[in-house]
């Protein structure tokens, strides 16, 4: 069955961790733990297909070096920010511009999600503003949240990372 390597990128604190550990085991983690990265194996059924997974969760904190390196390891990435941090959404360009110099000339499977997509009260980046920059970008958008598969745009976290995998095996 066909393999995808998984990364997810986004600065500290957006929810890497609790998106990844959601769409494994269907739960939210509270306890925040500044992660080192980790790497999880995980198989689905995709459109009638096992897809097997290799999925690595980076740390926010990671140097430009080490970003490099899982960059080059991926073959699909998922491009995180939270909805109530402005500057998380910043980041995304500057992410999108080193995978696209350590990808050359390939293309590079993205998805943009857009996380803690329940906490309404606190949003800084509207809907559309993440909507515009995913077609941009030529991706596909999210807007979710790890706590709660019922909040945001799409069928939640696990829909993100299923387009992703197709993403990838379309190209
Ligand atoms: P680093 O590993 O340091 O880069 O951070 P991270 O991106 O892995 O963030 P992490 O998953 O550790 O989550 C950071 C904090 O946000 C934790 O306190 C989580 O409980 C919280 N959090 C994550 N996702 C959500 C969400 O969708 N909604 C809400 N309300 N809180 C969230
Ligand atoms: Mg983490």
């Amino acid at each position: 069955s066909p393999e995808v390597k998984l990364a997810v990128f986004g600065r500290a604190g957006v929810g890497k961790s609790a998106l990844v550990v959601r769409f494994l085991t269907k739960r939210f983690i509270w306890e925040y733990d500044p992660t080192l990265e980790s790497t999880y194996r995980h198989q689905a059924n995709i459109d009638d297909e096992t897809v097997s997974m290799e999925i690595l969760d980076t740390a926010g904190q990671e140097d430009v070096l080490q970003k490099e390196g899982h960059m080059r390891w991926g073959d699909g990435f998922i491009l995180v920010y939270d909805i109530t941090d402005r500057g998380s959404f910043e980041d995304v360009v500057p992410l999108k511009g080193l995978l696209d110099e350590v990808k050359r000339p390939k293309h590079v499977p993205l998805v943009l999600l857009g996380n803690k997509a329940d906490l309404e009260h606190g949003r800084q980046v509207a809907t559309e503003e993440g909507e515009r920059l995913a077609a941009d970008m030529a991706c596909a958008f999210y807007e979710c949240s790890a706590c709660a598969d019922q909040v945001g745009t799409g069928g939640g976290v696990a829909e993100a990372f299923h387009e992703l995998c197709r993403e990838i095996r379309r190209r």
